[in-house]
């Protein structure tokens, strides 16, 4: 290879597709009573958060409505800690946490998702419209589609209620939003979920 043909390759981007990351940040454990009383989860939701880090809002959910809680997270450590706590808080027979990238993971069984992902909301937007008629309360962040913000249907501090389906101008093509410089591969997804 000479030494245009590596500038070549440095200068084209990768093939590689990228998915959206949130580095762990919780949501703070005196705002989680509020942000579930404003979830209004009956016994028969299924209450998934997407992103679920340490499982304080699964277990939060599961003991103010008694439903059905699910929690998808990447990052190995926290899915087990996750499964620590609920495991302490004598709730799994009602919670259950699985390891996975939430792009690639079956969301269906929710009635109400929960998610903190910072400016990666709107790739969700695809996702949640494969099911409409359901509800996703966000954290700090609201939808945006083109750059437009989506009105919430309900709002409580700086939480955020919509329902599906929400508005989709935003092209869902991969390789265009994936390939900046954020965002993990699937060798890192990978690697993180298998982490100690
Ligand atoms: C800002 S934290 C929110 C944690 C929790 N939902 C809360 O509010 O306390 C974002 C979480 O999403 C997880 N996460 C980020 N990107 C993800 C992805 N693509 N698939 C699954 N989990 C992801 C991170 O590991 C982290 O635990």
């Amino acid at each position: 290879m000479n030494i245009l043909d590596v500038l070549r390759k440095a200068a084209t981007p990768s093939k590689e597709v990228r998915y959206p990351y949130a580095l762990f940040d919780p949501t703070e454990r005196k705002e989680v009573p509020g942000i579930i009383k404003f979830a209004k989860l009956k016994s028969t939701d299924v209450f998934m958060d997407l992103g679920c880090g340490d499982g304080r809002l699964l277990i939060e959910a599961a003991r103010q409505s008694n439903c059905r809680c699910i929690g998808i997270d990447v990052n190995g450590k926290l899915v087990r800690k996750a499964i620590r706590n609920v495991k302490n808080a004598g709730l799994a027979k009602k919670i259950s946490i699985r390891s996975g990238n939430i792009f690639e993971c079956d969301i269906s069984e929710a009635t109400v998702w929960y998610t903190f992902l910072y400016h990666w909301m709107p790739h969700l937007i695809p996702i949640l419209n494969k099911y409409p008629k359901r509800r996703i309360i966000t954290n700090s962040w609201r939808f945006s589609s083109q750059g437009i913000e989506i009105e919430p249907i309900r709002r409580y501090e700086d939480f955020y209620e919509y329902r599906t389906p929400l508005p989709e101008l935003f092209l869902h093509t991969p390789t265009n939003h994936y390939n900046g410089n954020m965002g993990i591969t699937r060798k890192e997804i990978k690697r993180m979920m298998s982490d100690d």
